[in-house]
């Protein structure tokens, strides 16, 4: 059973239904908040021991560094990392018409991509303490090489693409000391990133999430797949 969790980007969303199925399943769930009015605040008091709500900036690592220390504080061993907050700063403008200069790529890199490595550094020797020891990324289909579609969306799809990368070259780092890491498409989801004409609604992609990351997996098992296990192509 996994006993200690953290979940970035917890304010609403995907991560806020996460925090609620991991909080069901009695485990001790520490949430980034990106915002200080977040709607969590009012689920804290219905689990006063076992949700700790913490701040967290993951472009700052600072920021991502005091978590880690609060966190040790707090519990001997994190079983579970998911990187979930994540950006899309663009709508599908043509290459044509898209100002270059303006393209927010470094702001989305610096959410998508380099948040998920620096937190990955910094709470490795708490993850290390666990016998679990996974570290689940939330990627995209958007960052699928082989199955893409899209004719623009550059920014987001190339920050996906190279949270795949990552995702890969950390789990060869990471399996000989027993690692998981998994990068998982949530599904076209009803949020404010995905909008309201989306697929299915955040509770569904987070039932899927918390039954991947309640899974024994094997050390050379696929490593990138959907909420629903299917694997997708790198
Ligand atoms: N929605 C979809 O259809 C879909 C599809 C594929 C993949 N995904 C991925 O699924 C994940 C969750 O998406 P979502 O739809 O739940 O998005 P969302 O509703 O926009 O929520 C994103 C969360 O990330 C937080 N965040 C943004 N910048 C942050 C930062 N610098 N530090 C810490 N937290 C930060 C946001 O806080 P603020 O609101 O304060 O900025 C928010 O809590 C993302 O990684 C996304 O790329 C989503």
């Amino acid at each position: 059973m996994i006993k200690t969790v953290f979940i970035t980007g917890a304010d609403k969303g995907l991560g806020f239904s996460l925090v609620q199925r991991f909080l069901r399943a009695g485990a001790h769930v520490f949430a980034g908040l990106h915002q200080a009015n977040s709607d969590l605040s009012y689920l804290a008091k219905s689990f006063p021991k076992t949700l700790t709500p913490i701040s967290l900036d993951v472009t700052q690592l600072e920021s991502v560094s005091q978590a880690a220390n609060t966190v040790a504080k707090l519990v001997p061993a994190l079983d579970v990392l998911i990187n979930n907050a994540g950006v899309m700063l663009e709508n599908r403008t043509p290459l044509l018409e898209l100002d270059l200069a303006r393209l927010p790529l470094f702001e989305t890199l610096d959410v998508n991509t380099f948040g998920p490595l620096r937190m990955v550094q910094q709470f490795l020797p708490l993850l290390e303490k666990s016998d679990h020891k996974l570290i689940l990324n939330i990627s995209s289909e958007a960052g699928s090489i082989t199955d893409c579609w899209r004719e623009s969306e550059f920014a987001y799809s190339m920050s996906k693409a190279a949270l795949n990368m990552q995702s890969r070259i950390l789990q060869n780092y990471l399996k000989p000391r027993g690692f998981k890491l998994l990068a998982v498409h949530p599904g076209w989801m009803r949020t404010d990133m995905g909008g309201a004409d989306a697929d299915i609604n955040a509770d569904e992609a987070a039932e899927g999430i918390f039954n991947l990351a309640g899974k024994k997996w094997g050390p050379d098992d696929d490593i990138y797949m959907d909420y629903r296990a299917q694997p997708i192509s790198w």
